[in-house]
């Protein structure tokens, strides 16, 4: 009896005790829910803890009731870091208090479990007194941009905590407040956890935070943030007066590393700038660079400060350079009509040269200045008077007037029809000289224009491809990657023939050289536009400013500011970005040391002399003329020998 009794009892006590615990976890279980249910964005539920199936089932069951119902998924603790988890908008629950705690927290520090988006409730107290983080998690890498909270109970009341790490180190923990929890109030968030956590965190307390910079001159070393000497490595020194708002705004140390070049992947390592940031040496990199490919996986991107872009920039071509510029005046319909008309012509001279051959008087004597009815010279007249020449022959009425004015008495009719033929021959030749004087005059003004002009067909990097400049780039470590690295046809084409063609020497050239020989010749520059048209600013005259045309080679040839893909600060430097751009400092230093493109104020205002590629076309029609009449020459003696030996 006695033993039953104690038994009973023992197992009342037993009851009374799953009870009590089951009441306690019921409480961080409603806590779990009402925090789960007081984000705004979407959240799912992954948990790892060690609780009772029925435990388990009433946690479902009460996430299921929601207003927006919570997915959920029990997992152990391998299953932490497979990638078999949803990768956003997950919440994490574990529990201190079960055995395996240790296992599995360090399970998820070693994959990244913590960064951000990732959220953590760890239920059972991980704080030990004067607000500590027990000494076996310290090493936790709950930084800055995490989200943990921690469950803690004070005599009825739970408070929930947010701790995290400013630096790598482990001294420098801060607990914020998130909010209290008792069963009447429910959940009673803090104030200052309303605003968005890398806002409310931005005080970096003086942490030094490493950034790589690329240098390529040890002078720039001492002289990174000054305007001193700017042509030397700009783009190093640009972007680190932008990043200096930024580093002020996180309340940060500036530390800084040095690399060679910006970094290329390499039989699968990183070098240079990239390198030292995706082996974690440095936190940013801080000289701006290009978005590829390769770099996504190990760059987040930020924020693209500079005003300047890597582009093409070449003058237009006069028009000769592409065309032949003395067909241009007219269109290819007039030229046609105009041919017509030259036939129709010779046709009605021919019929009125032939008339008054057969009708002259006197057929024995003949008269040179009278034109002929053949078709030489036919041909000799209708070309004087195209070239706006004159002619030793022509039609002439009068003559056959005179010699049939004997008849006139006899024959009235006659005579009258023959004065009409010999105003006709007249009528002709006046039509065919003014014809030509009006479209000789048309011609010649058109010219003179065209002779001014500049060619803009040239639009596309095909277009550049295929024209007749010669191209260059600034010998700068990108450029020389990426034009020998390209893949798509056009542009590998632009390199193998146009910048580095075979047994030659690859044409990149200094910054300064390449402006020079765009004002000089016919070349279009791949250069940093921003510091180029400094150069151009300087060396070229008003008027040579004008049709500055530009064609990007790089897809995205803006250059941004970047961090390592995991980095905790990249959304607190985001924000310093963005904010030192609206706040203007980033135009300021952009007008400070980046120039736009010259405005053209003199168009027209040059004085461009003819040059040979503009009369080219002229002199290759003299070299053919000359040489067929020689040709014909040789010929026509060649006829001669053979009529004077038929003779003789
Ligand atoms: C919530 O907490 C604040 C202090 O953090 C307190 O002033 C307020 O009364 C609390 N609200 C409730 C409903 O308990
Ligand atoms: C920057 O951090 C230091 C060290 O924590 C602190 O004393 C200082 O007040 C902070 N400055 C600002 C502007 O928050
Ligand atoms: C820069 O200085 C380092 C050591 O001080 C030297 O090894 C390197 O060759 C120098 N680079 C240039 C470009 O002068
Ligand atoms: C890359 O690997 C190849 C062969 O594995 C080797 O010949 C080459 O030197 C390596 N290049 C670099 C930069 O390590």
């Amino acid at each position: 009896m006695n033993f039953l009794t104690i038994k009973a009892l023992e197992i009342m006590f037993l009851i009374i005790n799953i009870k009590e615990a089951l009441s306690a976890s019921e409480k961080e279980m409603q806590i779990i829910i009402d925090v789960v249910n007081s984000y705004e964005k979407p959240t799912d539920v992954v948990a790892i803890v060690c609780w009772r199936k029925y435990l388990k089932f009433s946690f479902v069951n009460k996430l299921r009731k929601l207003e927006k119902p919570k997915r959920v998924l029990f997992i152990t603790k391998h299953e932490v870091c497979e990638n078999k988890l949803p990768s956003k908008n997950l919440i994490f629950i574990t529990d201190t208090r079960c055995p395996n705690i240790k296992d599995i927290l360090f399970n998820a520090n070693s994959c990244n479990k913590f960064n951000n988006p990732n959220r953590w409730i760890i239920l059972g107290n991980m704080l030990i007194k004067n607000n500590e983080i027990t000494h076996d998690f310290t090493n936790l890498n709950i930084m800055i941009d995490s989200e943990v909270i921690l469950l803690q109970l004070y005599a009825k009341i739970f408070k929930l905590y947010m701790p995290y790490k400013i630096g790598p180190k482990n001294n420098g923990w801060i607990i914020e407040s998130f909010a209290t929890w008792d069963p009447i109030h429910g959940l009673n968030k803090s104030k200052e956890i309303d605003i968005a956590t890398s806002v409310r965190r931005k005080d970096l307390s003086r942490e030094p935070i490493t950034m790589s910079v690329v240098v390529t001159e040890n002078m720039t070393k001492s002289e990174l943030p000054e305007i001193r000497n700017i042509h030397r490595d700009t783009l190093a020194k640009s972007s680190f007066l932008h990043y200096m708002p930024i580093y002020d705004f996180t309340n940060a140390t500036m530390a800084i590393i040095y690399a060679e070049t910006w970094g290329y992947l390499l039989n699968g390592t990183w070098n240079g700038m990239v390198g030292d940031v995706a082996q974690g040496k440095a936190e940013f990199a801080g000289t701006v660079m290009f978005i590829t490919k390769e770099r996504l996986p190990v760059l987040e991107y930020m924020n693209s400060p500079s005003s300047t872009s890597v582009k093409f920039v070449f003058r237009e071509p006069s028009l000769s350079y592409e065309n032949n510029l003395f067909l241009l005046p007219f269109k290819p319909v007039v030229w046609y009509c105009i041919v017509g008309l030259v036939f129709l012509l010779m046709f009605i001279l021919f019929i009125n040269a032939r008339w008054e051959n057969v009708k002259s008087c006197n057929k024995n004597k003949i008269d040179h200045t009278i034109l002929q009815p053949n078709v030489s010279d036919i041909a000799i007249m209708v070309i004087s008077a195209i070239s706006q020449q004159g002619s030793s022959t022509e039609l002439k009425g009068q003559y056959i007037l005179k010699c049939t004015a004997r008849f006139s008495t006899v024959l009235p009719r006659l005579t009258l029809y023959l004065d009409a033929t010999g105003s006709l021959g007249r009528v002709v030749m006046f039509i065919l000289f003014f014809t030509f004087v009006f479209l000789y005059t048309s011609y010649s003004a058109s010219i003179v224009a065209l002779l001014q002009s500049t060619s803009n067909q040239i639009r596309t990097l095909s277009d550049l491809l295929n024209s007749k400049l010669e191209l260059g780039a600034e010998d700068i470590v990108y450029n020389r990657y990426l034009f020998s690295t390209a893949t798509e046809p056009v542009k590998k084409a632009i390199y193998q023939n146009k910048i580095a063609p075979r047994g030659s020497k690859a044409n990149f050239m200094k910054l300064e050289d390449g402006v020079r020989k765009l004002q000089k010749e016919p070349f279009a520059f791949n250069m940093n536009t921003g510091l180029g048209y400094r150069l151009v600013e300087q060396y070229f005259y008003e008027h040579e400013k004008c049709g500055l045309r530009e064609i990007s080679y790089f897809v995205n040839n803006k250059p941004w500011q970047t961090c390592r893909k995991d980095s905790p600060y990249k959304e607190i430097f985001k924000i310093g970005s963005f904010r030192s751009q609206e706040h203007g400092f980033n135009v300021r230093i952009n007008k400070i040391v980046y120039s736009k493109k010259p405005i053209c104020i003199a168009k027209g205002g040059k004085f461009g002399s003819v040059n040979m590629t503009d009369f080219y076309p002229a002199l290759l029609t003299l070299l053919y003329g000359i040489i067929s009449a020689l040709v014909i020459l040789l010929f026509e003696i060649l006829v001669h020998r053979k009529q004077f030996k038929g003779k003789s």
